[in-house]
């Protein structure tokens, strides 16, 4: 049964802490008397866990999913003269920690179908100045990794891979015809822990995996000022430490990620059925997100379709208090900040149809039953109007 006129929010913070309100005091309190508030125990531990539910050697915790993706580009010391492939249509950290370490970002469009960045693109981009690729698992669908390693491959370079898991914490990839969690394949994979992702902190966090040793000791060193003793600093690093408090609370809601991904698997197989259901597929212009490919799992970060008239979809959806979210209206080659590339709209037109069409709907784990029966129920409504 449809939940009548209930408000559906896109994120639900609340009810995150609510579900495992008891075990995230314990561990708030803990960390509070115990006065050791950066770092320290509880940040070695969640490193720790998270690595090892990911499945990578090393952990290293950071202050934010920006913070991360930085660091690893330091780690590889990209800097002035270099390029990083990135794809244009990605939340705009990505892009920006490549600019402020003074190198260019190299813009790649999407593949239409998927809309993670096109591997046929991303070969077209390296170059000789080219030091890392950043492919990201957009709403939490797999990257075609096999794919960026081939196209990485034939170009007959060495460039490692940054993935920007931000989004896709418990996404499982293909590599070689196995599987492999999401920010476990590249050189680094940075994660965000940013309140509205799947595993979400309750302020700012970040995480980044690596399988090497050598470049986990330089990002230990590089998040907390460079040093490597006390006091002395051989790295160009800054402050990008973890927080005693957000690490004891991830680790807390660590062990759910499982569940709370699968509910969310569970609303997604709900909205292609109630969508399917109700005929909108016949529509022209309707589409349902990708379908993971064999061995691929999503974490379905975003539910996002794509509609005709968008706007008035979602003016029409909010009126009836169902929020959406439009990730993202502008590609980042066309951001005010980047207009020095000099990029000019239909550089990338499959990332610019993109920012038209697409919505996210409510698909986070706490979600009523009914209301995604509801969503679609009002989706059809202004359709048929
Ligand atoms: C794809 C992507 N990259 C990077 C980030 C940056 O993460 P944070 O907000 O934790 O800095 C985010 C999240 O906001 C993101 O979605």
């Amino acid at each position: 049964m449809p939940t009548e006129g209930r408000p559906v929010p896109i994120i639900a913070p609340k009810a995150a802490f609510q579900e495992l309100r008891r075990e995230t005091e314990e561990a708030v309190l803990r960390v509070l008397a115990s006065g050791d508030y950066v770092l320290g125990e509880e940040t070695a531990l969640f490193e720790r866990e998270a690595a090892a539910y990911l499945g990578a050697a090393h952990g290293v915790g950071v202050s934010s999913g920006t913070e991360a993706l930085l660091v690893a580009l330091q780690d590889l010391e990209v800097g002035p003269g270099d390029e990083v492939v990135v794809p244009c249509f990605t939340f705009i950290a990505t892009a920006t920690v490549v600019a402020r370490l003074g190198a260019k970002p190299a813009f790649v469009d999407i593949d239409p179908e998927t809309f993670q960045m096109s591997p046929r693109g991303l070969a077209a981009a390296i170059t000789a100045r080219t030091r890392a690729v950043i492919p990201v698992h957009l709403y939490g669908h797999a990257a075609p990794l096999d794919e960026y390693r081939q196209a990485i491959e034939s170009s007959g370079r060495e460039v490692p891979m940054v993935e920007d898991a931000a989004q896709a914490i418990g996404t499982v990839c293909r590599l070689r015809g196995r599987p492999a969690k999401a920010g476990t394949v590249g050189l680094w994979g940075c994660f965000s822990f940013y309140p509205t992702k799947n595993l979400p902190a309750c302020g700012e966090a970040g995480l980044m995996v690596t399988s090497d040793a050598r470049h986990a000791e330089r990002a230990l060193q590089l998040r907390n000022h460079g040093q490597d003793a006390p006091y002395r600093h051989r790295l160009l690093g800054g402050n990008a430490r973890l927080d005693a408090i957000q690490s004891a609370v991830l680790r807390v809601r660590l062990r759910r990620i499982e569940e709370w991904n699968e509910r969310r698997r569970a609303h997604a197989a709900a909205y292609d059925r109630h969508f399917r259901e109700r005929g909108l597929l016949d529509r022209p212009g309707i589409r349902l997100p990708p379908r993971p490919r064999d061995g691929e799992v999503a974490n379905y970060h975003q539910y996002t379709v794509r509609v005709p008239r968008r706007d008035e979809l979602k003016a029409h959806l909010a009126e009836r208090g169902i929020q959406t979210g439009v990730y993202y209206p502008i590609p980042v080659s066309l951001q005010p900040v980047f207009e020095r590339l000099g990029h000019v709209p239909g550089d990338f037109p499959a990332a610019e149809a993109a920012c038209r069409e697409v919505l996210s709907l409510p698909v986070h784990q706490h979600l009523a039953p009914g209301d995604v029966e509801r969503v679609v129920a009002e989706i059809s409504g202004f359709y048929r109007k």
